[in-house]
């Protein structure tokens, strides 16, 4: 496990919070997403490569709550922090 999400899982259940506030000093996730159904408005299937732990896959589905979200990745934590509808989101190595 890198550094990072070593230090990061010290966090408990404060993880997600603690993680959303690192990052947001290098990007905002909710902009980028925002900017995304901008230049996309619907979708009904969307891939997403290289989701990590979920944090963008998780604006995904809150902006296309009709769309199948299929998210992968090559670390084993894929989509260890995702907090949303699991029905439509599937994640995998
Ligand atoms: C900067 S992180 C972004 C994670 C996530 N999109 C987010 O914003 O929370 C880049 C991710 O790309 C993944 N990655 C790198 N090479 C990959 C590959 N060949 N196939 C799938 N995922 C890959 C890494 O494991 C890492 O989780």
């Amino acid at each position: 496990m890198t550094i990072g999400a070593t230090v990061r899982r010290l966090f408990g259940r404060h993880e997600r919070t603690v993680a959303r506030l690192y990052r947001s000093i290098f990007i905002d996730i909710g902009c980028l997403s925002s900017l995304i159904r901008e230049w996309m408005p619907q979708a009904q299937k969307i891939l997403e490569v290289g989701c990590g732990e979920g944090a963008i896959t998780e604006q995904l589905a809150r902006l296309y709550p009709n769309a199948d979200i299929m998210a992968i990745d090559i670390t084993p934590r894929v989509g260890r922090l995702f907090n949303g509808n699991q029905d439509r989101v599937q994640s995998s190595k």
